[in-house]
């Protein structure tokens, strides 16, 4: 009997839909002939004795996914994520970077540490690069860390708050768009796509807007109603990574394709599969393939 690993951490399980989507992924690979075991934090001792892990819970470089990535892949577990694509992706600069490398189109990206914050810097990127431009910490998640800024006053406000908590800040140009495309990709080909609607009251798929959270709606879309250069382009990003699963937050303004980011362990439980029955019947498969 073949074991898959699935571990998933109580701390960052935040709704029923996540749980949910945990027992159906279990369902699938039980239903494929493997024996699953679900894998907390104080279990990690158990991945040596298993024969792929797929992650399942917030990864961060700093947290104990990250442990349990390096511990199977030295035990030559095949896994899901990878510690590199963990690395990468948790690092905005990191990530940009390997998409700017292999020439992926991303908004205009400028890195800046705290000496470059002069306001001669900043009058030249609003010249530059037009205004409204966004802020990034690099560390952020969930857009917990990104703003819109519109003018040097308000720039300032930002960048000090976020150069607090790293070397470096993420400034971009800003690209308008209705909704994200989010395009599932694994090994390098598609494996599903939808469309994250931004909220009207803010310009990021989830925010913090007078104390309540908003959240972006959900629309499952098939392959053939995605523009072809859309998934082009998100397969040739998350080719930038690595060869594992990324989700590819990509925006089309008016035919021109930029990506947004690219996440390693991207979510699966909010109807993202509606128009993908197989998603995790495909990832199963790959990792006992591999
Ligand atoms: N350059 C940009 N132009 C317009 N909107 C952006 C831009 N960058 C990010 N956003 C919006 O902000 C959200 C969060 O940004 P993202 O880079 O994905 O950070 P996080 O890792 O915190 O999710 C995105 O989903 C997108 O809707
Ligand atoms: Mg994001």
């Amino acid at each position: 009997m073949t074991r898959l690993g699935i571990f998933v951490d109580r701390k960052t399980l935040s709704n029923s839909e996540q749980l949910n989507a945990l027992i159906r992924c279990r369902d699938v690979a039980e239903g494929m002939g493997h024996d699953v075991d679900f894998i907390f934090p104080v279990d990690i001792n158990k991945i040596p004795g298993m024969d792929a892990l797929f992650i399942r819970a917030r990864t961060d470089p700093m947290n104990v996914t990250y442990v349990a990535a390096r511990m199977a892949s030295m035990h030559g577990i095949p896994v899901i994520d990878d510690p590199r694509s963990i690395q990468i992706c948790s690092d905005k600069v990191n990530m940009y970077s390997h998409l700017i490398k292999n020439r992926i189109s991303v908004p205009v990206t400028v890195f800046l540490s705290k000496n470059d914050l002069t306001i001669e810097n900043v009058t030249n990127l609003f010249n530059e690069l037009g205004s409204p431009l966004i802020i990034k910490e690099p560390s952020t998640s969930f857009s917990l860390r990104v703003e819109k800024v519109h003018d040097i006053t308000g720039f300032f406000r930002v960048a000090r708050r976020f150069i607090k908590l790293s070397d470096w800040i993420v400034v971009q140009q800003y690209i308008e768009s209705k909704y994200d495309w989010r395009v599932g990709v694994l090994d390098g080909k598609l494996l599903y796509a939808c469309k994250y609607t931004i909220p009207s009251d803010t310009f990021k798929i989830q925010a913090s807007v007078n104390g309540h959270i908003v959240y972006c709606g959900v629309e499952s879309v098939s392959p053939d109603k995605v523009p072809p250069h859309v998934i082009r382009l998100g397969i040739a990003a998350a080719d930038a990574i690595g060869s594992g699963l990324y989700g590819v937050d990509i925006k089309n303004n008016n035919g021109d394709a930029y990506v947004i980011e690219v996440n390693d362990n991207p979510s699966i439980e909010s109807g993202e599969d509606d128009c993908y029955p197989r998603i995790f019947e495909q990832i199963v498969t790959h990792l006992f393939t591999k």
